[in-house]
């Protein structure tokens, strides 16, 4: 059992009921949870005073002065979830090109022909926790390579830090360059053996990944479908309505699909835990839609204002009440820092405020956008109460914030009148110095 003295922030509500409370001179207990003692989870929370003699009268033990870290000045928040992310494109970031086709042509695929190698695999696989974890992140669901062992590596590596990630085989069997490209059968084969090699072990999950509808044949789509039926707690993940080159070809191959985001459901590949990156040109058809399976879509503003594609309707979002979250999508996206995607999100929402467009009416607030990128995300993976807030019973995974890392921020974060303020400011100015630390339950 430990314990941390220092200021706490969690959400609690929704929508435009969501709130953010920072707790000043707070209380975290974390510890063995009681009906599975292999999970470290949050055991109390709150004020400080409060928290420490409820401790007291609830336990025979009462807390003592050497279990609790005393970080005056300092806020614990809740693990950062990068709800779409590509390991293999680590050496894609700021790859400048004229759009999502041939970005993915001339940058992307040859990076990840690269995890072939094994060695190449794992070393990488290292470094992308690494950063992960230095930038606040403690849940991600990320692609992996269409080679088997990149998978593996990457699951391996998390393992042994003992992190909770979901990743999968990205699956494609046309329309990419040789060594990219799968049998069909081999792929959903290797994918069912990851599936019942990795998934539920640990902290692990895995995610049935077709890349996005070009580059998989209707035969790869529907055993996708299938392994999906089949495990249901499975994750699913996958790219819709990004760029319009990319909508216009998918138009070309399936014809006889209302839309880009049915052809997913006409192959069974809408349904509670998949996430679909970008929704960008979405019709409230499609929104309906999403709603209706309880998908959830993440948003990537770095990597939709990098390559151009467009913005997230945040408004109609709103109006729809399907579920979303933030992605940093690397290496479309420019940055695995979620204060560099809630800043592109924040821009993203102010956009939209401009004559003619339907501005939020929350999604841009500092609280919502952090929920975005913590409990929001959660929700949308289906691990509501599990990560992503700090409340008892969710899994200990948090950081040590320093909002006085570097001159500048201790100057600007000093002059918040309010939560809100301090979000905000922490949002704008916010990067890897200002996580201390990060901890793994
Ligand atoms: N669509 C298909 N593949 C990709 C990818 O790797 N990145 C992005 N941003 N979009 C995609
Ligand atoms: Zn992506």
């Amino acid at each position: 059992m430990k314990a941390y003295r220092a200021s706490i922030l969690s959400f609690s509500g929704l929508g435009a009921e969501l709130e953010a409370h920072l707790e000043g001179d707070g209380l975290l207990v974390v510890g063995a949870d009681a009906h599975n003692p292999s999970r470290q989870v949050i055991l109390a929370a709150g004020d400080y005073n409060t928290t420490l003699s409820n401790w007291t009268r609830q336990h025979r033990e009462a807390l003592r002065v050497e279990d609790i870290e005393q970080l005056p000045g300092k806020i614990l928040a809740p693990g950062f979830v990068d709800l779409h992310v590509h390991y293999p494109q680590l050496d894609v970031i700021g790859s400048p090109a004229d759009g999502l086709l041939p970005w993915l042509e001339n940058y992307t695929f040859a990076q990840e022909m690269k995890f072939q190698d094994f060695n190449h695999a794992a070393s990488v696989a290292e470094l992308f926790l690494d950063e992960l974890t230095n930038n606040g992140v403690t849940t991600a669901l990320t692609f992996a390579s269409s080679h088997k062992h990149s998978v593996e590596a990457l699951f391996k590596a998390a393992q042994k830090r003992r992190l909770r990630l979901i990743t999968g085989l990205c699956l494609m069997d046309q329309h990419a360059p040789q060594g990219l490209q799968q049998q069909t059968d081999t792929s959903l084969d290797e994918s069912e053996a990851l599936i019942r090699h990795w998934h539920g072990v640990d902290r692990l999950g895995y995610a049935i990944t077709p890349r996005f509808v070009p580059t998989s044949s209707r035969a790869q789509l529907e055993g996708a479908g299938e392994l999906a039926k089949q495990h249901p707690s499975t994750w699913i993940q996958s790219h819709v309505s990004e760029n319009t080159d990319e909508i216009a070809w998918v138009q070309s191959l399936h014809p006889e699909s209302r839309s880009y985001l049915s052809v997913y459901d006409n192959f069974g590949l809408l349904r509670e835990r998949s996430v679909y990156a970008h929704c960008i040109y979405l019709d409230d058809e499609d929104r309906a839609l999403l709603r209706e399976r309880k998908a959830a879509a993440a948003l990537c503003p770095t990597s939709n204002l990098f390559l151009g594609s467009g913005h997230f309707d945040y408004a109609r979002a709103e109006r729809h009440g399907f579920m979303y979250g933030l992605g940093s999508d690397v290496g479309g996206g420019t940055s695995f820092s979620p204060f560099k995607t809630m800043l592109g999100a924040f821009y993203t929402a102010q956009q939209q405020n401009s004559p003619g467009g339907h501005p939020p009416q929350y999604a841009s607030k500092a609280q919502h956008l952090w929920w975005q990128h913590t409990a929001g995300a959660a929700q949308a993976l289906g691990l509501e109460g599990v990560i992503g807030n700090l409340k008892v019973g969710h899994e200990a995974d948090f950081l040590i914030l320093n909002p006085k890392a570097t001159p500048l921020l201790a100057r600007r974060t000093a002059q918040a009148q309010n939560t809100q303020e301090l979000l905000f400011s922490m949002i704008v100015l916010g990067d890897d110095r200002l996580v201390e630390r990060t901890v793994i339950s």
